[in-house]
């Protein structure tokens, strides 16, 4: 069988590491059809819109989409695309799984897996400011929206997920001591949802700064965590730190009808165009894809082609200390794959 993916090089660095990742993934064996696709500042040169209805209509189609590194303007110019690109398929869960590759680090042996919920909450981004006298930005106020049907759905994905994947436990995070509404809600639903998953699923719930803090403590005792947006925004980070970095840090954003896989890191202008990007975090969002797509094993084998690259082969691009390029890199993994 030929899976059709929709190919979004993207900007900066994207087209590299795409480039040394489709390489990787053809070198499984698996067969693609790449719908190659604009988006970010490579489709505004060409069509002067960021998000072109071609690349809408693909994703579509396809359902499944591997992305590069998209640029997004900051003050002025054009939304996020990410943002959009969430809306449109309604893309609910973002997923970073996070485990330790390069030995040596802080700590050894992380495994933990962050579900972020991906549309709701402040990150809706309806604010405004409050005129007091002459000052018309005296106050700002946002409001946070939490739903019973969006919460449900992202916990319950969670505790799926767990049962899928042979883990064991779900954390619930959560600041419901003081937003006892946009938060209790969030820990109401996980109390009901946990009790189904009862005798399969261990589940406990954690205050969000306790958490932060637990994570930096004791990270064993975590496995699969789930949360709102914005702190799920925040611990996501705070965990691919605990892993070394975003080099190494893939995502995914999974709706009911689409999902689309990623690299956590931006489009590095700084390094762009020199063939020296660490494909890494796109080849770990590669292998997440094949298990999204039901080749699990193939998942896994890419997952360890790209660990035995960097940690048996010690083929290491600079970010992780080596001299390494992109293409020798993408080499690496796929002579490990043949
Ligand atoms: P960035 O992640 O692009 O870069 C941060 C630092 O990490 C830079 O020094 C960069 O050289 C390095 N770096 C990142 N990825 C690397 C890789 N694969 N190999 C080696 N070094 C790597 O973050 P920054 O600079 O804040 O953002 C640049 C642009 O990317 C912005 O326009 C931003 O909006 C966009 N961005 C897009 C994302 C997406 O499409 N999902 C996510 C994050 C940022
Ligand atoms: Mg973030």
């Amino acid at each position: 069988m030929t899976y059709a993916i929709t190919l979004i090089p993207g900007d900066g660095i994207g087209p590299e590491i795409t480039d040394a990742t489709v390489r990787a993934l053809e070198a499984t064996g698996l067969s693609f059809a790449w719908d190659r696709q604009l988006g970010g500042m490579a489709a505004v040169d060409a069509h002067g819109d960021p998000l072109p209805d071609a690349t809408i209509d693909s994703i579509r189609r396809t359902g499944v989409a591997l992305k590069g590194p998209l640029t997004t303007p900051v003050g002025g110019g054009y939304r996020s695309v990410n943002v959009a690109l969430r809306r449109e398929f309604q893309l609910f869960a973002n997923v970073r799984p996070a485990r330790t590759i390069v030995p040596g680090g802080r700590y050894e042996d992380i495994d933990i897996v962050l579900v972020r919920e991906n549309l709701e909450g402040l990150y809706v981004g309806v604010e405004h400011f409050v005129p007091v006298g002459d000052d018309p930005r005296a106050v700002a106020e946002s409001l946070a929206i939490v739903t019973r049907v969006g919460s449900e759905r992202i916990i319950r994905y969670a505790f799926e997920y767990a049962l899928k994947h042979g883990r064991k436990k779900v954390t619930t995070v959560h600041k419901a001591n003081i937003l006892k509404m946009v938060s209790g809600l969030f820990l109401e639903v996980h109390r009901q949802v946990a009790a189904e998953y009862a005798g399969r699923i261990e589940a406990n719930d954690l205050i969000i700064d306790n958490c932060a803090m637990q994570l930096v403590l004791r990270p064993e005792q975590f496995d699969v965590i789930v949360t709102t947006n914005m702190f799920g925004d925040i611990l996501s980070d705070e965990i691919s730190g605990l892993v070394g970095g975003l080099g190494l840090a893939p995502g995914a954003n999974i709706g009911s009808k689409a999902a689309i896989f990623e690299a956590v890191h931006g489009s590095a202008p700084d390094i762009a165009g020199k063939g020296v990007a660490n494909p890494s975090a796109l080849m770990l969002a590669a292998a997440v894809m094949l298990d999204h797509l039901g080749e699990q094993d193939h998942g896994i084998r890419l997952r360890s082609a790209v660990e035995q690259a960097i940690v048996a082969d010690k083929v290491r691009t600079r970010d992780l200390g080596g001299s390494a390029s992109t293409r020798e890199f993408g080499d690496a993994v796929v002579a490990r794959l043949r």
